[in-house]
C-alpha cells in the first residue's frame, strides 16, 4: 500500500460515512459530458470516471453482449478512499457509458479489487438456468481492524445480479473466504474450470498466490500456492489472473498466471509479471521460475481480463490501471484521477524458442480512426534527424505506426521524438549497444508534483533487421507497442502544450523508414 498510508487515516473516517450511505443508490452525474471530457490532459479515447479517484479495473465480464468493467472508485475525492466499484458498460470495447455506483461498502469493510463471472449453471442459486446470475468476488477490506493493528483485515465476498449487472444483491453469508492469517490476502479472480467441472479462485497473499476450488462460488477448499520461492518479490503480490492460452499456430496450450506487483516493477513502482505452466484444477506448475513482464512501461498495473468473452470471439481480453502508485494520487489532473489502458488481444508465441504473451490493442479501434496520413511512396533514408510533416493531423489523439529497416550496419540507436513548441517532448528510442528501448519522458513536461516521476524506462528487446513500432496518443499517454505487441511499453506524461511535431532520428548509420501512418482517432466521449 506503500504512498496510500498517508490517506489512510482520513479513509477510516470516512468510511463510517460511506458505509452509512452504502444503501443509498448514488448516480454519475453523466450531465455535460461534452464539457467534462475536455479538462487538461483529459483522454479522449480511453476510459476514465467522469469525476473522482479510479483505480484497478475490476469484475470484467462479458454477458448478453455487454462488456462490463467495474473499477476501484472513491466517488468523494481525487485521492484514494473508502473503495466502492464503480461501473461502466460497452458493447464495442471503445465507447462507454457510466453506470450508478455497483457496489458501496458496508460494515465488513471497504470493496477492494476481485471478478465477475457468469455463473451459467447457477451453481449458486442465486438465479435459474434460464436466468444466470452474474456473480462478483471481491476482497473486502475491513478499516477498522486495520487501524487496529489487526491482521484478519482482509476476507473475500461475493454479491449478484439478476438484471445484467443494473443491480447488486450482497450474499447474506458473507465472507465466503474468511482470512487466513496474511494481512494481505486479497483480488480474488474466478474462471469456470471446465477439466475438475468446478470454479478455481487465484486470490493473493503477500508474497504468493492461493488457489481454490468450489461447487458454489460460496464454499470454497483451498488446494494450493504458488510462488514464495518464484518470480519478483520487491513488493506485494496483487490482482492475480489465471486463464489458459493456445501457443498460436499450435495445438499446445499453457496456463497463464498473472500477478500485479508493487513495488518492484520493471522501471520502479507497479508493474505486472506473468508466468506460463500447467494448470489441472488444483495446482500451478510453472515452466520456470523466471518472471516475465506484459508491459515494461511504468503505467500499465492491477490489468487483469475479461471473463466470458464468448468462444466464437476466442480472445483473451486485458486491461489495465494507466498509473502507478509511486505518483498516482498526486498527478495534476483536477476533476478525476487516472484512465485505463486500451482493452488489449493477448495471445502466446514462441520467438526464438521462447514462449512470449503478446498484447494488441482490440481490434474494434479501428472504429474511431480518421483521417490517415501514409509516408510509403519511396522508401525515407533518415541518416541525423528528420521532421514528418502531419498535414494537419493531431499528435495527441492519434495511432502512430512505423516500419523501419536497420539495414546491414544498424544504427546505434534510432527511434522518434513528441515536441511542443515549448521544447517539451517524450522520445522513444531503441539503442543497438544496450538493446534496448527506452521512453525518455524526463522533458516532458509538468514533473513538480513527484520526485518520483522522473528518469526513463528501459526495455530489453532483441531487434531483428526490420522493425515495426505502433503508438497510441492520448493526451497524457503513449501505448508502445513494438512488432505487433511482443514487447509493450505504457508511459503518462503531462505536457503543457499539446505536441505538434513528431521527429525521427538516426545516430550511427541510417535507418530507412519503409512505411508510416499517422491516423487522427476520434473521441469516444
Ligand atoms: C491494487 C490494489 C489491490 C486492492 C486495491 C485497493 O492497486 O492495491 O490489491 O484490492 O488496489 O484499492
Amino acid at each position: 500500500m506503500n504512498n496510500r498510508h498517508l490517506y489512510y487515516l482520513l479513509s477510516v473516517f470516512l468510511f463510517l460515512a460511506a458505509a452509512c450511505s452504502s444503501g443509498t443508490k448514488k448516480t454519475v452525474e453523466t450531465g455535460d459530458l461534452m464539457k467534462t471530457y475536455s479538462e487538461e490532459y483529459r483522454p479522449q479515447f480511453h476510459f476514465s470516471p467522469d469525476s473522482a479517484w479510479m483505480n484497478d479495473p475490476n469484475g470484467m465480464v462479458f454477458y448478453e453482449g455487454e462488456y462490463h468493467l467495474f473499477y476501484q472508485y472513491y466517488p468523494d475525492s481525487t485521492v484514494w478512499g473508502p473503495m466502492h466499484w464503480g461501473h461502466a458498460i460497452s458493447t464495442d470495447l471503445v465507447h462507454w457509458q457510466h453506470m450508478p455506483i455497483a457496489l458501496f461498502p458496508d460494515s465488513l469493510g471497504y470493496i477492494f479489487s476481485g471478478s465477475a463471472v457468469v455463473d451459467w449453471k447457477n451453481t449458486t442459486g442465486f438465479g435459474s438456468a434460464e436466468n444466470p446470475p452474474l456473480v462478483a468476488i471481491y476482497t473486502y477490506h475491513n478499516p477498522e481492524i486495520a487501524k487496529a493493528g489487526g491482521v484478519d483485515v482482509e476476507s473475500q465476498g461475493i454479491a449478484y445480479s439478476l438484471d445484467k449487472g443494473r443491480s447488486w444483491t450482497k450474499y447474506e453469508g458473507n465472507p465466503v473466504i474468511p482470512n487466513d492469517g496474511n494481512r494481505d490476502f486479497r483480488d480474488p479472480n474466478v474462471i469456470w474450470n471446465d477439466e475438475i467441472q468446478k470454479w478455481n479462485l487465484v486470490l493473493s497473499a503477500h508474497d504468493h498466490v492461493q488457489i481454490y476450488s468450489s461447487v458454489d462460488l460460496k464454499e470454497w477448499t483451498y488446494e494450493s500456492s504458488f510462488g514464495i520461492d518464484a518470480g519478483a518479490h520487491g513488493g506485494v503480490w496483487e490482482c492475480p489472473d489465471l486463464f489458459p492460452l493456445q501457443v498460436e499456430g499450435t495445438d499446445e496450450t499453457k496456463w497463464v498466471l498473472i500477478v500485479n506487483i508493487n513495488p518492484g516493477g520493471p522501471n520502479g513502482g507497479s508493474g505486472t509479471q506473468y508466468f506460463l505452466g500447467q494448470f489441472d484444477g488444483h495446482q500451478f506448475m510453472a515452466d520456470s521460475k523466471e518472471t516475465s513482464w506484459i508491459d515494461w512501461g511504468r503505467d500499465n498495473y492491477a490489468g487483469v481480463t475479461w471473463s466470458d468473452v464468448p468462444k466464437e470471439d476466442g480472445r483473451r481480453i486485458f486491461l489495465g490501471w494507466m498509473s502507478n502508485w509511486e505518483y498516482a494520487q498526486v498527478v495534476p489532473t483536477e476533476k478525476w484521477r487516472s484512465a485505463m489502458t486500451v482493452p488489449r488481444a493477448l495471445s502466446l508465441i514462441q520467438k526464438n524458442g521462447q514462449y512470449i504473451v503478446k498484447s494488441v490493442p482490440v481490434k474494434e479501434l479501428g472504429k474511431i480512426e480518421d483521417r490517415t496520413m501514409v509516408v510509403e511512396s519511396e522508401a525515407l533514408k533518415i541518416d541525423g534527424e528528420k521532421e514528418l510533416d502531419l498535414h494537419g493531423i493531431n499528435l495527441n489523439q492519434s495511432r502512430l505506426s512505423f516500419e523501419f529497416d536497420l539495414g546491414e550496419a544498424h544504427p546505434e540507436s534510432f527511434g522518434l521524438v513528441l515536441e511542443n513548441d515549448l521544447g517539451e517532448q517524450v522520445k522513444l528510442s531503441y539503442s543497438t549497444s544496450t538493446k534496448q528501448f527506452q521512453f525518455d519522458r524526463t522533458k516532458s513536461g509538468d514533473m513538480s508534483f513527484s520526485d518520483k516521476f522522473t528518469g526513463v524506462a528501459s526495455a530489453p528487446y532483441d531487434i531483428g533487421t526490420s522493425v515495426k513500432l505502433e503508438l497510441f496518443i492520448d493526451a497524457a499517454s503513449a501505448e508502445i507497442f513494438v512488432d505487433g505487441g511482443d514487447l509493450v511499453m505504457t508511459e503518462i506524461f503531462f505536457n503543457s502544450k499539446p505536441y505538434s511535431k513528431l521527429q525521427i532520428f538516426s545516430k550511427g548509420n541510417p535507418v530507412t523508414l519503409n512505411r508510416a501512418e499517422i491516423v487522427a482517432l476520434d473521441s469516444i466521449w
